[in-house]
């Protein structure tokens, strides 16, 4: 059955990293449970939508193929590689974006009316802790249009007419190959398998080839502190009513009161899993331009970069002389940067930046010292820190990403590695959801319910191995400090 027959010249004839569709079909799981995941924040416990409200209610999309579905001629493979990467990364990114779109714009993003292809959304996003600060589950997915809350924008993160926080919402929409391997993790939706990413146990833990999201990215920005958000488009949301998270994580719950206001598009993003890529993957990213010529919002979105690797070897040092530059960013090949956007987008009183780590690609709402890449390749179970910054190595070595960016290179660029899509980042996790952080995230948040000490039986066998995985961290932890240090007559010291 599995094709790893060796030739006679010892020479496996298939490459052993590349799981073919038929290796992954014929051993996926069968026969799973469907439609049991909440669509949104505590929905039928005290989340659901007031009486007053007459318009349409969101549905997780979540009927996941148990068989994988053939890969289509995706318009983005016509396009050919030269050194890693696309050799023409705009007519790429317009490609990515253009099959993000067909259907779902007429549906507004309601993908399970998309009369094109079916496109679906992950699990467990609708209890959602995105920052260890915000209240449990507090940043889960609103109503309308299943938005999680992510990032707050403190004020001058945009430019000088934005005092106050604003707040992202955001919302990632999968292919159907991709939907595949989402479903083979929750075949059982109560008993998730990370590992089950991709069936064959004997592949790298990834995605199939020519899987997709496209992720939109709102926020409660206005055309008065932020000009060129003119014309955006602009949904409705249940968001939060006190826009600053410094007030609403000081408590109590019902500083999280949520209502119905408006938030604007001002991002899209973008994520393919191509074998032609040295991750597997391309990461891009369109900003919103209301300056910008086009007939329609959609139009108006302008290519920002896309992203096919970290340059791992280019240190900090190497491209800016300091933490305000001058940069010369020439040394970073494996990527594609708008630098007419950088100064059009990032200029005052603008700075709707997305340069981030050293001139790495990130989003204008990202973290400005981290970058797409250096983020998601971290993504697994358990999660991680996703920046040094956030380590507690980062914290021992004292690492100030705003005076001095350039030093503790050695542990920093970890953070910009290029991790194989497939193989876990760190060695304290135990599985890699293959660049998904919305995949990490949501066994995170699964985790964080059914493994609670009052959650209902039967226990989830993560539960287990997490409660194991704890222990064992915290020995090997222990036994750093005493590895060699003479006991009792000489005898080694051995801790608990
Ligand atoms: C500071 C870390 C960070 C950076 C930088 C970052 N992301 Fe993400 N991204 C996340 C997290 C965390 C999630 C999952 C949570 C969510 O979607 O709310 C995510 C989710 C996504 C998703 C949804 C699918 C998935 O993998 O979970 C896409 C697509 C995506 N990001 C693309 C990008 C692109 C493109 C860039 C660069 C322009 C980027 N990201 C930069 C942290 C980051």
């Amino acid at each position: 059955m599995v094709a790893l027959t060796c030739a006679s010249e010892g020479v496996l004839s298939t490459p052993a990293s590349a799981t073919s569709d038929s290796l992954r079909n014929s051993l996926a799981q069968k026969n799973c449970r469907r439609g049991t995941f909440k669509d949104y924040y505590l929905q039928g416990n005290g989340g659901d939508p007031p009486s007053s409200y007459k318009g349409r209610v969101y549905k997780l999309s979540q009927d996941y193929p148990s068989e994988l579905p053939a890969k289509e001629e995706y318009p983005w493979l016509k396009i050919p590689f030269k050194d890693g990467g696309p050799v023409d990364p705009v007519a790429y990114l317009r490609a990515l974006l253009d099959y993000g779109l067909e259907g779902n714009v007429a549906a507004d993003f309601y993908v399970e009316d998309n009369k094109i292809r079916k496109w679906y959304g992950s699990p467990w996003m609708d209890w959602n802790t995105e920052v260890a600060s915000d209240w449990p589950g507090t940043d889960g997915r609103e109503f309308v249009h299943g938005l999680t809350h992510e990032f707050d924008s403190a004020g001058n993160t945009f430019g000088e007419r934005q005092l106050e926080f604003v707040d992202t919402w955001a919302q990632a929409y999968v292919n159907d190959r991709y939907a595949f391997a989402l479903g083979q993790v929750y075949c059982d939706p109560d008993d998730p398998k990370p590992g089950a990413l991709n069936p064959d146990p004997t592949g790298l833990n990834s995605m199939p080839d020519g899987a997709f999201v496209i992720k939109l990215l709102f926020s409660t920005v206005t055309e008065a502190e932020l000009p060129t958000v003119k014309g955006a488009l602009e949904w409705d949301a249940d968001i939060f009513v006190n826009k600053s998270p410094r007030f609403r994580n000081e408590g109590p719950l019902s500083r999280y009161e949520r209502r119905i206001g408006k938030v604007r598009l001002i991002q899209i993003d973008l994520q393919v899993r191509d074998e032609r890529s040295p991750t597997g993957w391309l990461l891009g990213t369109y900003g919103y331009d209301g300056n910008a010529k086009g007939e329609t919002p959609w139009t108006r979105m302008t290519p920002l970069g896309l992203q096919w690797g970290n340059n791992p070897k280019v240190t900090y040092a190497e491209t800016c002389k300091g933490p305000n530059g001058p940069c010369n960013y020439e040394p970073l090949t494996e990527q594609w940067i708008n630098r007419q956007a950088v100064k059009d987008l990032a200029t005052a009183p603008l700075s709707f930046n997305h340069l981030g780590f050293g001139g790495r690609l990130a989003g204008p709402v990202d973290n400005p010292k981290s970058s797409c890449m250096g983020c998601h390749q971290t993504a697994g179970f358990p999660m991680v820190p996703i920046l040094a910054e956030f380590a507690p190595n980062g914290a021992v070595l004292g690492l100030d990403a705003e005076k001095h960016p350039e030093t503790a290179q050695g542990l920093r660029m970890m953070y910009f590695g290029n991790v194989p899509g497939g193989a876990v980042f760190s060695d304290t996790q135990l599985y890699s959801s293959d660049y998904s952080l919305q995949l990490a995230m949501g066994l995170q948040n699964f985790v964080s319910l059914r493994c609670a000490k009052d959650a209902p039986s039967p226990r989830p066998s993560l539960c287990g191995q997490l409660a194991d995985w704890t222990r064992l961290q915290r020995k090997a932890i222990d036994s750093v400090s005493v590895f060699g240090t003479p006991g009792p007559g000489g005898a080694p010291i051995t801790p608990k």
